[in-house]
C-alpha cells in the first residue's frame, strides 16, 4: 500500500469503525465454519459500508508468516493461502519460518516496516512471546489476523483467530482410544507430541487428558516428535525399548503416527491390532495407512483455512470488527470408511 493509499485507508478505517461501533452487536461469540474450502462470500468484498472506496482483493497485500514445511497438514496450508491469493487476486508475500521461532519474529517485523502490507497473517509456532510485536504492529496501524494457531496475547491485539478447536480434537482422540481400548486389562497409552509450545501441541495434550480419566487411560510416556515421521519413529523406538506393555498410541500427527507405525512393525508387533494407533490431521497419508490396516482412527483438522482468513482479512481492512475466534468445523474417520472416504479427501 502506498502513503496515499494508507492515509485514504486510515480515514476510511476510523469512518467504518465508528460504523461499526454503533451498529455492531458485540461479535464476540464463535462461530462454526465449514471445513471444506469454500469460496468467500460476496459479503467480503461488500464488507463495512463506508464513504471513502473499499478495498477490494485486488487492492490488498498481506504478508503471511508460515509455520515452515513440516508436513502434509502443513503443505495443504500452504497450498491454500498460494492457490486463494492467486484466484482472488491478492497480492501474497509469503514467508516460510522454516519451523524458528527468531525467523518469525524477524519476518513480523520486516512485514510491519513494509508499507506495502495492509493485512500479516500469522501461523504462530509457539503460542507465547507475541505481545511486543503485536504491539509494535497495533502502533504501526497493521491489522494482524491469525490461522491455524491460537497464540497467548491480548485479544484487542489481533482481529481474530482462524483455526480449528485443538483441545476439542485431543477429547476426540480420547474418547475414540476409549472405544477403541474397550474390554482391554491395561490401557497404557503412549503420546507423540508435536512441537512443544505450540497451540496445538498444548491443547490437544490438554482434550486428550480431560477425556482419558473416563476409561481408565494412562499416559506412561509423552514426548515430542515434532510433528515428524522420522521422529516419531525414533520416539516411538525408545517407548518400545523401555516398555512393550503399551496398548495405545495417540500420535498428535499423522506423520508421527505413521513413524510409530514403522517402529511397531520393526519391533514386531502389528499396528492398529496390537497397539492401537490415533492420529490427528488426516492427510491421505493417514487415510493409506488406514486402508493397509496400520491406523484405527483419524480426527480431522482442517488446513484449507486461506478463503475464510483472506475474507476476515477484507474486512478488518474495511473495518469491519471481527469475532475473536472462528473454529472450523471437523469430523473424525475410521478405518472402516476408509477406502470409500480417500477419493475426497483433497490433501
Ligand atoms: O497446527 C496444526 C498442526 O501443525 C498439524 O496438526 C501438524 O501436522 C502441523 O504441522
Amino acid at each position: 500500500m502506498t502513503r496515499s493509499k494508507s492515509i485514504v485507508g486510515a480515514l476510511a478505517l476510523i469512518m467504518a469503525s465508528l460504523l461499526a461501533a454503533c451498529s455492531s452487536s458485540g461479535g464476540a461469540t464463535p462461530s462454526a465454519a465449514a471445513p471444506s474450502e469454500a469460496a468467500p462470500t460476496a459479503a467480503a468484498s461488500e464488507a463495512a459500508p463506508s464513504a471513502a472506496a473499499e478495498t477490494t482483493y485486488a487492492d490488498l497485500t498481506v504478508g503471511f508468516i508460515q509455520t515452515g514445511s513440516e508436513g502434509g497438514w502443513r503443505a495443504a496450508n500452504t497450498a491454500s493461502f498460494k492457490d486463494t491469493a492467486t484466484q482472488l487476486g491478492i497480492n501474497l508475500k509469503f514467508y516460510d519460518a522454516q519451523n524458528k521461532l527468531e525467523n518469525q519474529l524477524s519476518a513480523f517485523r520486516n512485514f510491519i516496516a513494509d508499507d506495502e502490507v495492509d493485512v500479516i497473517i500469522l501461523a504462530a509456532l509457539e503460542a507465547a512471546g507475541w505481545d511486543q510485536v503485536l504491539q509494535e504492529a497495533a502502533d504501526a496501524g497493521k491489522i494482524v489476523v491469525l490461522e491455524d494457531r491460537r497464540i497467548d496475547a491480548p485479544e484487542d491485539l489481533y482481529a481474530t483467530y482462524i483455526g480449528s478447536d485443538f483441545t476439542e480434537e485431543g477429547r476426540k482422540a480420547a474418547v475414540e482410544m476409549c472405544t477403541l481400548l474397550d474390554g482391554s486389562a491395561s490401557k497404557n497409552v503412549v503420546e507423540l507430541v508435536g512441537n512443544v509450545g505450540s497451540s496445538a501441541a498444548i491443547d490437544r495434550g490438554k482434550g486428550f487428558r480431560e477425556k482419558m480419566g473416563d476409561c481408565g487411560i494412562t499416559i506412561t510416556k509423552s514426548q515430542t516428535a515434532n510433528w515428524d515421521a522420522t521422529e516419531g519413529k525414533t520416539v516411538m523406538q525408545a517407548f518400545l525399548q523401555d516398555s512393550k506393555d503399551i496398548q495405545g498410541v495417540f500420535a498428535q500427527n499423522d506423520e508421527m503416527g505413521l513413524g510409530a507405525v514403522q517402529a511397531l512393525k520393526e519391533a514386531g508387533l502389528k499396528p492398529a491390532t496390537d497397539v492401537k494407533i490415533i492420529t490427528v490431521d488426516a492427510t491421505k497419508g493417514a487415510f493409506e495407512a488406514m486402508i493397509a490396516g496400520d491406523i484405527n482412527t483419524v480426527v480431522e483438522c482442517n488446513p484449507l483455512l486461506a478463503p475464510q482468513v483472506y475474507e476476515a482479512a477484507l474486512k478488518a481492512v474495511n473495518g469491519e470488527t471481527l469475532p475473536k475466534w472462528v473454529p472450523s468445523l471437523e469430523s473424525v474417520f475410521y478405518q472402516k470408511d476408509a477406502e470409500t472416504t480417500l477419493p475426497d479427501r483433497t490433501y
